[in-house]
């Protein structure tokens, strides 16, 4: 009787171990050895290395994406950028990184990641040619400054569709393979935001902001997901940072040169740079026991 009722039931209702039976991705559970200690004697450097493990980076073509790409490389990685912006040239800062590493050592893959078919055949070719992908960080993401009251649907459709579902598919295309090829160890980073945990102070952004809240709880429950595979799952939330995204913006209110910096502790701006060491960190087996947490650097913003 009570089995008929469950079925009868819609599948979101249904307990997660009958919905786990018709999961296509569903493999044998990761079952760490819970008496094993992990990393016991590894040599610090080691625990922060990133050597021959395979990084994706959506948004890596510039800004945080392409500094956190060049942070991998320089841990060991080899990096596979995904970025919506044309092919770059030969004079471009992406090309000047990759030309002080190995040949092949960092690549560029244009994709929308709204594109799903695009995004899902990219991954899977990348998997198939490097054997693995490791870990991933989802840095795409757009800005808009509209207010509440202004804001198209369509605009808002535009600014979930990137800064959300783009970077949910992403991240699923990335632990498919993983949980495919039965790695039982992967790190996914979801780049959010302070914005994600706070509305600005004289920055009208309500899509955006509540996009960057959906990224942290994003997180947590991929992480919820994937834990039983080894992958774990965090979103990194940076404060203010000077990169072609908030220069616009100081162009356009040059007052927001000083406001913003007066708005942390620090009073200061932060540089793409400043969040290397968190990349690096939360991809590597430094953070091991990290998962569904979030990582916020703001400079103390939202600490008041
Ligand atoms: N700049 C800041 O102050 C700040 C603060 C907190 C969080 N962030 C977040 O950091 C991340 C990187 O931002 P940034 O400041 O380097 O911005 P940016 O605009 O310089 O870089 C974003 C990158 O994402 C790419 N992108 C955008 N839409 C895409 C799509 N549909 N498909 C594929 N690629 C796409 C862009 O081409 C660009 O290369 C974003 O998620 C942003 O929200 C930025």
């Amino acid at each position: 009787m009570s089995l008929l009722l469950r079925t009868s039931l819609p599948r979101s209702f249904l307990p997660l171990t009958h919905r786990s039976l018709t999961r296509p991705f569903s493999t044998t559970p990761f079952r760490p050895n819970t008496e094993e200690k992990q990393h016991p004697t590894t040599p610090l450097k080691d625990l922060f290395s990133l050597r021959d493990r395979v990084i994706l980076i959506s948004g890596g073509g510039r800004g945080v994406g392409l500094t956190q790409a060049s942070a991998c490389l320089e841990a060991g990685a080899r990096v596979h950028a995904l970025d919506l912006l044309p092919p770059p040239s030969s004079s471009s800062e992406f090309s000047s990184i990759a030309s002080s590493f190995p040949r092949g050592q960092l690549s560029y893959h244009h994709v929308d990641v709204r594109d799903q078919p695009k995004l899902n055949e990219i991954v899977s070719s990348i998997a198939e040619q490097e054997g693995r992908i490791d870990g991933l960080i989802a840095a795409a993401g757009i800005q808009q400054e509209t207010s509440a009251l202004e804001y198209t649907r369509e605009d808002a459709d535009k600014m979930l569709g990137v800064n959300v579902t783009g970077v949910f598919m992403t991240a699923q295309a990335v632990a498919r393979e993983m949980v495919k090829r039965k790695q039982q160890k992967g790190s996914l980073v979801l780049i959010g935001s302070m914005s994600g945990t706070v509305a600005n102070r004289g920055l009208i952004c309500p899509a955006y902001n509540a996009s960057k809240a959906a990224v942290l709880q994003l997180a947590r429950n991929l992480a919820a997901e994937w834990g039983e595979h080894g992958i774990r799952v965090n979103s990194l939330s940076p404060g203010y940072i000077v990169t072609a995204m908030t220069d616009g913006l100081f162009e356009a209110f040059p007052e927001r040169r000083t406001a913003w910096p007066d708005a942390n502790m620090l009073k200061r701006l932060s540089y793409p740079e400043e969040y290397r060491g968190a990349a690096v960190f939360l991809l590597s087996d430094a953070s091991s026991f990290m998962t569904g947490a979030d990582l916020r650097i703001d400079g103390g913003h939202c600490a008041w």
